[in-house]
């Protein structure tokens, strides 16, 4: 993992309004700051909802902080008649790094299919950020122990096309379903084989460069408790966390374990 510097993802999912995200950013700064946290040792990421992100683009470039953000879903279309969508451009105009793309709620609750998520994962790349492309299985896949092969699938069957210049780009988050939102974290064997299996199939179909380059984060029940055993897996890059995220307290002591 040398070359490779964890990234701490704080996925708020459908939380907080802009004055919220605005003292959200500031307390988790200043407790940082507090903590001499070492910004050159691990990145630390925010994924508020579209309506805050320029809350949090101001603040960012104000006061010239260390932290990046991103969003949380893309439109696959550039500009047009999409109501109520949003395209990538428009997210990166906003200084955006990251956008998650597949999260299972998202593959849940809206149509989103693996066709729908490739091109996701193109439009997001085409305007320059990095897809967070999430995968894992569900607790009936599991119980039939296809566990691996499943997450594995997911992330070929959205990269199957792409470049390796492209797939360098890529940060892929494991986040078994039945460990969201739940406080049932994997544990950390389960996370790392599920990771060293994923880095294997990319290995396997981009080269040993690329996957080494590509950053796999786990997901799930994530929190200051679990976060220090999960993260010294070798093939653990970070996490992408949910409701311990909606706590800057916690969000910080994660990244300091970090
Ligand atoms: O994207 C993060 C996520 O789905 C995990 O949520 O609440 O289990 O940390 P949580």
């Amino acid at each position: 993992r040398a070359k490779r510097i964890p990234l701490i993802a704080g996925n708020w999912k459908m939380n907080f309004d802009h004055l919220e995200a605005t003292y959200y950013v500031q307390k988790l700064v200043w407790l940082l700051r507090d903590a001499r946290f070492d910004y050159s040792q691990c990145e630390i990421a925010l994924m508020p909802p579209f309506t805050s992100l320029r809350s949090v683009q101001v603040l960012v470039e104000a006061d010239k902080l260390k932290i990046h953000y991103g969003a949380q879903a893309v439109s696959v279309t550039t500009q047009g008649a999409f109501t109520g969508d949003v395209s990538a451009d428009m997210i990166a105009h906003l200084g955006c790094s990251y956008v998650i793309v597949g999260h299972s709620e998202r593959r849940k609750y809206h149509p989103e299919d693996d066709a729908n998520i490739v091109d996701q994962v193109r439009a997001v790349l085409a305007a320059g950020m990095q897809p967070i492309l999430c995968v894992g299985e569900s607790f009936e896949e599991r119980r039939q122990g296809i566990e691996l092969d499943f997450a594995v699938g997911q992330v070929r069957d959205v990269t199957r096309d792409l470049s390796a210049t492209e797939a360098a780009k890529l940060i892929v988050a494991y986040e078994p379903v039945w460990a969201i939102g739940t406080g049932m974290v994997a544990t950390p064997d389960t996370a790392q084989q599920a990771a060293k299996a994923i880095r294997g199939d990319i290995a396997a179909m981009f080269g040993d460069d690329v996957s080494q380059t590509v950053r796999i984060l786990y997901g799930g029940s994530v929190s200051s408790k679990n976060a220090l055993d999960l993260i010294e897996e070798p093939d653990v890059d970070g996490f992408l966390i949910g409701g311990a995220s909606l706590d800057p307290d916690e969000m910080a002591r994660i990244a300091r374990i970090t």
